[in-house]
């Protein structure tokens, strides 16, 4: 956890989570500010003055939220959703329940018909690669309208008159028995099937963690723990964090606050961001944001809702959140899929978004491999683990990424050679994935006898792995059936520690094949007094002790061996283990897992992990009420009882990308590893 506070409130940059203007916007005559630009585009203060009063004063006053005016991109796709604008996801849900007359079959439709439009694997790369093209689009493109906030505001009360109107009760058994999607608040949970007290108390916890930004929620914190006196950045909403909660309110038929999320952190993305005189890329999303309520200039008792981003410039260790962006992604397509209100994604500037998020991730650098290369903490783990390079959460979010953006993309000029680039890397991921991660008996054996230092493009030992690297506890620990990808992969390195997050997602996003899948659930099944034992899940296995835990962790005392990071157990990780589990057809498996979750959470306060190897103690430093701790909790209850929701969340083998090969050298003398892996 980031213990840095939030900026001070006289370093923030006010206006820039909205000043994002398309590059021919009329406001003040001005095109797109943009950072690294500034020069070229930059509003002068006193329109920057001007602009910003005018947006302070539609927060601050009308207590509503910042209204959106949608622009209309001449490339939509034609199976384009419901081309609606604020709430009227409603109205798409509402017809669709009625023609089909059950939930189960509206979402079938949409997901068939969203996947029929992925593309498929293109040829190479061409010469002009296609940042070049997609930025300049991002300019010609750029999304919000303000000059006409009134107007939109009076479209989305607009809106939500009618999104009431048009309100339909559901009542079919398979998603509970009201359908809460055109409902703005929501009080109390809304399963109409039989919830347990637990899962009562856990959703009035989760309902007390909502945070509201000018009158409408738009996340929930990371921890609500009252006994705390110093919440650090917990009081903050996280983008990770906010995932599983997202997920239990749109299973719970309660879109707004996610769709409110998803556009608010949007805006953030924009923001100008710099770390000591260095600004990173513009399309990182913080890692978190707090909702700061701050007096009014010049106005005397009044005040307003600032929204104050974290990109890793307060952060501990000023970590970069590298798995902020993908994870937005990930949520945006679930968003799409579990309402079915596909119009958000369609919006020019979601679509931009996208775009900046897919440039940071795609940029050409020094890398030989399809992998992210990240430095330390830039995930779950947030601080020093040793998972800098390339660590398999990382790779797992962007596989997954990569595969949402896919299907959400608009497809047009500006946009194709973006979509040859994902392909390709699709292609490259999984096949370095699979081929070079992954570790079973069979590998280990094959690593155990490892020539090394082969110099060769025919190097059977490609990373130069040396034998004597095969940890001591692997050799007694690998069972006979089963395996797991390992935690990174570097020159002359293997990380040979089981991380559940990147494992469990892999499985999700079907970046490991079908059989690795199987073998890593076989393989927590089998291990299952080490992986869950007295709380599901560990966060990585096992922990680093004595001297490595010195070198590695560099003495990180919140770190310590089987405690947090560093082999502790998370809660929140059940959500992820019940999603793998509904996918490969072992439900059972989760339902054991929540079950021992279940036991304790309530009476322990639904704490933010667990200490000792069996996970026996409360952490030592853990955050009580932990957010996605309960929320990860009520996910799994609610992906259990609707396995069928639970496909919207997944994704099968994509046999394209499987099937071709990207590099071109087919023949002659270099041939392509891939071919040669297939022949063996
Ligand atoms: C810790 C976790 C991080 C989480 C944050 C807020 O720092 O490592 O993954 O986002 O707490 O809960």
């Amino acid at each position: 956890m980031n213990s840095g506070g939030c900026l001070g409130i006289s370093s923030m940059k006010p206006c820039s989570n909205i000043l994002i203007l398309g590059k021919k916007s009329s406001i003040f005559g001005s095109p797109l500010l943009k950072r690294g630009h500034s020069g070229e585009y930059n509003l002068s203060k006193s329109q920057l003055k001007l602009y910003y009063s005018s947006i302070k004063a539609n927060c601050s006053h009308n207590r509503k939220i910042l209204g959106f005016r949608r622009v209309i991109d001449s490339n939509r796709r034609v199976f384009g959703g419901s081309g609606s604008n604020w709430g009227q996801s409603k109205v798409f849900l509402a017809d669709r329940v009625k023609k089909n007359g059950s939930f189960r079959s509206v979402i079938a439709n949409v997901a068939s018909n969203i996947r029929n439009n992925s593309n498929s694997v293109g040829s190479r790369l061409p010469e002009n690669s296609f940042e070049n093209i997609y930025i300049q689009g991002g300019f010609n493109v750029k999304p919000l309208i303000i000059e006409r906030i009134e107007e939109s505001q009076d479209l989305f009360e607009k809106d939500e008159e009618k999104g009431k109107a048009e309100e339909v009760k559901v009542n079919d058994g398979t998603f509970g028995d009201t359908n809460r999607f055109s409902e703005a608040e929501v009080s109390e949970p809304t399963l109409g099937i039989h919830v347990s007290e637990v899962e009562k108390e856990a959703w009035e916890l989760l309902r007390g963690a909502i945070v509201n930004y000018c009158g409408s929620p738009v996340g929930t914190v990371a921890a609500t723990d009252p006994a705390d006196k110093q919440p650090l950045n917990y009081d903050q909403v996280f983008i990770r964090d906010f995932v599983p909660s997202a997920l239990a309110f749109l299973l719970n038929g309660e879109a707004e606050i996610v769709k409110n999320f998803l556009l608010h952190t949007l805006q953030l993305q924009s923001w100008e961001k710099t770390v000591d005189c260095y600004s990173p890329g513009q399309g990182l999303m913080p890692a978190s944001f707090k909702v700061r309520n701050v007096p009014l200039d010049g106005r005397d008792g009044e005040f307003e809702d600032l929204l104050d981003p974290d990109f890793g410039e307060s952060a501990i260790g000023r970590v970069a959140p590298v798995d902020s962006g993908l994870w937005w992604i990930i949520l945006l397509r679930s968003y799409g899929k579990i309402t079915g209100d596909y119009s958000l994604q369609e919006r020019v500037d979601v679509q931009t978004g996208i775009r900046l998020i897919l440039n940071l991730c795609l940029t050409d650098g020094f890398d030989m491999f399809p992998t992210l290369l990240v430095t330390d903490g830039s995930c779950m783990i947030d601080r020093r683990m040793g998972i800098h390079g390339h660590p398999l959460e990382i790779q797992a979010l962007f596989y997954s990424a990569l595969r949402c953006s896919r299907e959400m993309l608009t497809v047009n000029d500006t946009t194709k050679n973006l979509v040859v680039a994902i392909n390709n890397r699709l292609s490259a991921l999984s096949f370095h994935v699979r081929e070079y991660y992954w570790v079973d008996l069979k590998k280990i054996n094959e690593i155990h006898r490892y020539k090394t230092e082969e110099y060769s493009s025919e190097a059977v030992n490609k990373f130069n792995i040396y034998p004597e690297q095969i940890p001591g506890w692997l050799v007694d620990w690998i069972p006979d059936s089963g395996g797991y990808f390992c935690g990174n992969l570097q020159p002359a390195h293997m990380d040979f520690r089981f991380f559940t997050l990147g494992n469990l997602w892999s499985v999700i996003s079907s970046l490991s094949s079908d059989k690795q899948s199987e073998g890593i659930l076989n393989l927590i099944e089998e291990k299952w007094d080490d992986l869950v034992a007295e709380m599901p899940l560990k966060i990585c296995y096992p922990a680093l002790e004595h001297g490595e835990w010195r070198i590695i962790t560099g003495g990180d005392p919140k770190n310590t061996p089987w405690s947090y990071h560093n082999g502790g157990s998370w809660p929140t990780l059940t959500w992820q283990f019940t999603l793998a589990c509904i996918k490969m057809g072992r439900p059972e498996l989760a339902r054991k897992a929540v079950a021992v979750a279940e036991q304790r959470l309530p009476g322990d306060s639904w704490p933010e992990y667990y200490d000792t190897k069996q996970g026996r103690f409360t952490g030592k430093q853990a955050r009580l009420q932990q957010t996605w701790t309960i929320a990860g909790y009520l996910t799994s209850k609610m992906l259990l009882r609707n396995p069928e929701m639970a496909s919207m969340l997944f994704w099968n083998e994509d046999y394209e990308v499987l099937e071709k090969c990207v590099c071109g050298l087919k023949t002659g003398r270099r041939n392509c590893s891939r071919l040669a892996a297939r022949s063996q």
